[in-house]
């Protein structure tokens, strides 16, 4: 949320700041801007919208050897020109670069800046008219004035900083928002993804909370609050440069999603010991066999992922599983059992909501695990146990590969629990050869995409609303096929327990409403045909996406059969794809979708 990129040492840093922007554009697209500068020039460039606004500003004479860039996810102030970053101080010889959110802004104006213009509305002016407060009344430097602010700040940031009469240097810091620095030959870099900069580097230096860095084309010096020097050895980034291409695909959304089935591929190989054994760190298997209840705290698509993963993890390990959204976890905890267990779930790994509650549940003394597709995340580094997704980068604001990257991950993870714990089920689970069979299902749908094209013009291209409709795991698909429909498309949609329609809900339908029904279960399935009637007695167009063996002639999407612990791993794909060109009919971009932005690092 928000993105921040700079780089110092370099000839047209402009270029770097760019092409980093671009790359970051997925952290929330309201508004960018960037500072460039030399020693005869400094330009300050701002654009609402787009990062194409900002690029069609930055004419040749914009151009310098040190600079800062930002897109942003607006939290304080609308996406004006005047909102967007950097921001400079009072006498405009600071620019500042900021990603979080100052909680005492308001504070700090009536303590320190009472007497100050403000140019717009945001916590991060704010920020670097202290620094130059703090440096004009006690007469500081620039760094001891940041360093200064820092302590007064409360809240969350990662920080790029700017003299103008010290184009030399860079000063960063961080506190719960994400930055690395990339290491040049020649200059460094500053980030808040390596994605941003891995055209001029795949070395990185991690910061930690509380840090403060000071960044020259030559040297890193990275401090602690109280000054003291902190060494740290660099690391080399796995992601390649062509995991964050598009190739030939028009949007990032559909890359994700048939990258589907080589992810699932990839977690075979990853997590496939000796002897068809998984594996899985022994002291995880053994925390989470000895607990007596698994709570899944995620948000979005992960919480939705979760509740897919439920009835699988209790099947096969016989602990009982509650799921939980993060930002009401965080307010209002249910009473735990007595060796509870935590998985976090996030894509990720910086999500600002579920991070409040890592922090919380370790005070506790909690043993937690993160499951997330980034190494060295944050909710990684502060859980006990990391389990990744090996889902390459994630860059369409939709989640898609992480959803069914999360839900295998957890069947891994419940097939070595159960098999730790002698649990029948787990022994009968032969989870690398059912992920198999998945990835070759989801292979054939995604082979099917005209066909699912044809029914997205024909139920989606211009309805209002829409419902997704299941039972058990087949309503826990509705919920995730229904958030991914009504964040891109625009659609009102909603997933509902098909038992509940007549409850209430069944007053929405009216003549012509959408209704897909997932069936994927027996037991239930002829339950949900039930209810099929009864929209369609009520006017609702109605589609069917069903497993093989339950198909009837007239329905319009079969699935290939998997084992029934994994449907919902063949089921949700359909319904990204009716999402998807949902989208495209309506003419939006998909992997944009308005007032979102992907990793959200803010409450
Ligand atoms: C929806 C979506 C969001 C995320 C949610 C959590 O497509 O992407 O709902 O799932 O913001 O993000 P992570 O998984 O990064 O914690």
């Amino acid at each position: 949320m928000c993105g921040i990129v700079g780089i110092v040492g370099k000839n047209q840093a402009e270029r770097v700041i760019l092409n980093g922007l671009h790359r970051l554009e997925y952290r929330g697209y309201d508004s960018a801007g960037l500072f460039v500068a030399d020693e005869s020039h400094h330009h300050l460039v701002k654009s609402p919208g787009r990062i194409k606004n900002l690029e069609d500003k930055v004419t040749a004479e914009v151009t310098g050897n040190i600079g800062i860039g930002h897109t942003r996810w607006a939290t304080h102030g609308e996406p004006t020109e005047e909102n967007a970053h950097p921001h400079t101080s009072q006498s405009g010889q600071l620019v500042l670069v900021h990603n979080g959110v100052i909680e005492n802004f308001e504070e700090i104006q009536q303590n320190y800046l009472s007497e100050h213009t403000f140019l717009g509305q945001t916590d991060t002016e704010i920020a670097v008219h202290l620094v130059e407060e703090l440096k004009v009344k006690e007469n500081l430097s620039t760094k001891e004035a940041f360093r200064k602010a820092l302590s007064i700040i409360k809240g969350s940031y990662a920080f790029g900083l700017i003299d103008l009469t010290d184009l030399q240097t860079i000063y960063v810091a961080k506190n719960k928002s994400p930055l690395l620095i990339g290491l040049g030959d020649g200059f460094n870099v500053i980030c808040s993804d390596a994605l941003a900069v891995l055209d001029q580097t795949d070395t990185f230096v991690e910061i930690e909370d509380g840090e403060m860095v000071t960044v020259t084309a030559d040297s890193v010096v990275i401090e602690k609050q109280d000054g003291q020097v902190v060494t740290r050895d660099s690391f080399k980034t796995q992601v390649d440069l062509t995991d964050i291409e598009k190739g030939t695909y028009p949007f990032y959304m559909l890359k994700e999603i048939d990258e589907q089935p080589t992810v699932m591929r990839r977690l075979v190989q990853e997590y496939q010991g000796d002897n068809h054994q998984v594996n899985i760190d022994p002291a995880l298997v053994a925390e989470f066999a000895q607990s007596d209840r698994i709570y899944i705290v995620a948000c979005g698509t992960s919480n939705n992922a979760g509740w897919s993963a439920k009835t699988l993890i209790e099947k096969l390990t016989n602990i009982p599983v509650e799921v939980h959204l993060s930002s009401e976890f965080a307010y209002d905890m249910p009473l735990l059992s007595a060796k509870p267990f935590f998985i976090y779930l996030s894509q990720s790994g910086e999500t600002a909501d579920s991070r409040q509650v890592l922090v919380t549940t370790n005070k506790l003394g909690h043993p937690a695990l993160t499951i997330t597709n980034v190494a060295g995340s944050t909710l990684s580094r502060e859980a006990k146990h990391t389990l990744l997704l090996y889902a390459g980068p994630e860059i369409a604001v939709a989640s898609t590969k992480a959803y069914t990257g999360q839900i295998a991950v957890m069947s891994i993870l419940a097939k070595a629990v159960g098999e730790y714990k002698q649990i029948q089920a787990a022994k009968e689970f032969d989870v690398f050869h059912e992920l198999s069979i998945v990835a070759s299902a989801m292979d054939s749908l995604i082979n099917d995409k005209q066909h699912i094209k044809d029914l997205a013009d024909e139920f989606l291209a211009t309805t209002r609303n829409a419902f997704y409709i299941g039972r058990s795991n087949d309503y826990y698909v509705s919920m995730e096929a229904a958030l991914k429909l009504k964040e891109i498309s625009y659609v009102q949609a909603e997933g509902f327990a098909a038992g509940e329609l007549k409850h209430g809900t069944i007053a929405l339908i009216e003549e012509g409403t959408p209704v897909m029904a997932i069936i994927t279960e027996e037991v239930t399935g002829s339950h949900t045909r039930g209810n099929i009637k009864e929209v369609e007695s009520r006017g609702a167009k109605t589609l069917v996406i069903v497993t093989e063996k339950l198909a009837k002639p007239t329905d319009q999407i079969v699935l290939p059969t998997v084992h029934p612990l994994l449907s919902s791993l063949v089921s949700v794909v359909p319904t990204q794809l009716l999402a998807y060109n949902a989208t495209i009919q309506r003419g939006y971009d998909v992997d944009k979708p308005r007032n979102l932005a992907k990793s959200v690092t803010v409450e």
